[in-house]
């Protein structure tokens, strides 16, 4: 065979690093929202109407104009206009209007939350993408009632989550989905338009680049590239300071359990930290830790084959806590918080970690390694302890894809909350309805702590003789001073779905955790 000098002196020069991929990817900003006065004239239109019948200011003047055609038209289409139905109808003659698609908004009082907008605003722009591919303007024509403008608002928002698609790597054109914009008609377009753009656009942005770093395959997001996106994505943004620890500044530190499950891999570990300081100076921050596992193989504790492939989602967690911090600062919340990402790729190899071995973290507790793969809460450990002395946070929320045990109980509902600090359970339960990234406690007890004890080390990475989810707990409450008001989320059954919702229509990662997280904080540390 004949070689190229040239490539063999570059694979030379390149030494053991790895070539960056190819790919054949197409970049995909997130969707722009607009919001208009102007009613537009002709094409086709998204319209929301009431139960009751009583059409909208803008449907009455259409109505008017086309001598009572499109109330005509409605009525003939028989469209109740309950909640989250939608009902494509032909414009009335005369309309200019090719076709409208009716939004139900159900009843016309004030009891809908603002979690119920944006399921009405995602479930309208999904509908409208399959009736007409480009989604055409949107009006909910709501300009009477009195909070229009946050309503208006939340369904911009809901609509922006609901029309997220991971389409990038489609090369045929007519499977893409992705709107380039969606523009919304309310007469309080500017006014709607500043609140949208401060409140709520910077969270949407937080969860679709969330959802960006999960879908994407672990050819493409390691460690070191998990870093590099989300600094771009932070370029800009007030207030933040980000720095990266490798895996010489972690044998430095003592991380020995971070390192241990990340020397299997070619791509090396890595701790992100993001400190976003909008809050008062020297105040105690809020410190989020999310496990960054980049493919899971299991290591030397490997995985059955039929559905690794999923694995390359185990850093939804470390994913959501940076996109956490970062709706946070983009809409200049003033709270002080530090968003940790404990990164690393869990691979079998010549130089993994065994079954048996006995690593020392960061904290000088031992660990036996009973399984390489309880990697979780070994990149954990360190990123706790690291989060708890460095910041001795006001609050330390850990979130993680940790064991198939919590995502058996809670299914698909529910993200599973676990605490020594019982007093924390009912807000963040409150936070998740009011979300909707919705969380149900599982127990941690003292049962729990003791199944970890190990006659080798000081504690063993898994416990055989208790609950997989809180043996899972425990483990990680063990690197954390239990005076530190801590919440670990055991996300593993949540954080990625492939039924469409309203705010997610494509299969894949769901963001959860940036919607509870966003919401706990607001309520709980913002100060008006
Ligand atoms: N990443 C997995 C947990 C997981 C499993 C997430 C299925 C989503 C779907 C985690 O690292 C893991 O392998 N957990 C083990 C723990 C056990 C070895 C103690 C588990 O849950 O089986
Ligand atoms: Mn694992
Ligand atoms: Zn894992």
């Amino acid at each position: 065979m004949k070689t190229n000098p040239l490539l063999t002196l570059c694979l030379l020069m390149l030494g053991s690093w790895q070539l960056t991929e190819a790919t054949a990817a197409r970049s995909t900003q997130p969707t722009q929202i607009n919001f208009t006065n102007t009613m537009p004239t002709e094409g086709n239109l998204v319209l929301g109407i009431f139960q009751d019948g009583v059409l909208g200011p803008q449907a009455q003047a259409m109505d008017q104009d086309s001598n009572g055609a499109l109330s005509h038209a409605i009525k003939a289409a028989d469209f109740e206009a309950k909640i989250k139905t939608t009902h494509l109808i032909t414009a009335p003659m005369g309309s200019g209007f090719d076709q409208i698609l009716l939004v139900g908004l159900g009843e016309q009082d004030k009891s809908k939350t603002n979690l119920q907008w944006q399921e009405i605003g995602g479930h309208a722009v999904q509908q409208a993408v399959k009736a007409f591919k480009t989604v055409p303007t949107i009006t909910m024509d709501i300009s009477e009632l009195d909070n229009s403008i946050e309503i208006n608002a939340n369904v911009a928002y809901g609509a922006k989550l609901g029309s997220y698609y991971f389409d990038k790597y489609y090369t045929d054109e007519k499977r893409h989905k992705h709107q380039q914009r969606l523009t919304f008609i309310t007469n309080q377009a500017d006014q709607t338009s500043q609140y949208y753009t401060q409140e709520l656009n910077p969270v949407a942005d937080g969860i679709w680049f969330t959802r960006d770093i999960a879908n994407e395959p672990a050819n493409i997001i390691y460690p070191q590239s998990f870093v590099d996106q989300w600094r771009s994505h932070f370029k800009g943004i007030d207030h933040i300071k980000i720095h990266s620890l490798d895996e010489k500044d972690m044998l430095k530190q003592g991380m020995g359990a971070i390192y241990g499950v990340g020397r299997g891999s070619k791509n090396p570990p890595r701790m992100m930290i993001v400190e976003y300081m909008g809050g008062e100076k020297g105040q105690a921050p809020i410190v989020l830790v999310g496990k960054g596992i980049t493919f899971d193989t299991g290591g030397i504790s490997i995985k059955g084959s039929s559905n690794m492939w999923n694995m390359k989602f185990d850093m939804s967690g470390a994913a959501a806590t940076i996109g956490t911090v970062y709706a946070l600062a983009g809409r200049e919340a003033k709270v002080n918080v530090v968003g940790i990402a404990a990164l690393a790729e869990n691979m079998p190899g010549g130089n993994a970690q065994r079954p048996g071995d006995v690593v020392t973290s960061m904290s000088g507790k031992t660990i036996q390694i009973r399984s390489t793969d309880a990697e979780g809460r070994l990149v954990l450990a360190d990123g706790v302890y690291y989060g708890d002395i460095t910041y001795n946070p006001a609050l330390l929320v850990d979130i993680a894809t940790l064991t198939g045990s919590a995502s058996r109980a809670l299914g698909k509902d529910y993200g599973a909350l676990f605490t020594r600090h019982d007093e924390l359970v009912a807000p963040f339960i409150e936070a998740g309805k009011q979300s909707g990234d919705e969380v149900w406690q599982l127990p941690l007890n003292d049962n729990h702590f003791k199944a970890i004890e190990n006659n080798v080390a000081d504690v063993m990475n898994s416990g055989p003789d208790a609950p997989g989810a809180s043996a899972g707990a425990a483990f990680i409450g063990t690197f954390i001073r239990d005076t530190t008001p801590w919440v670990h989320l055991d996300v593993a059954g949540v954080s990625w779905s492939d039924k469409t919702t309203p705010v997610k229509a494509s299969p894949g990662s769901t963001s959860f955790g940036v919607r509870l997280l966003n919401q706990y904080i607001k309520t709980h540390f913002e100060k008006e």
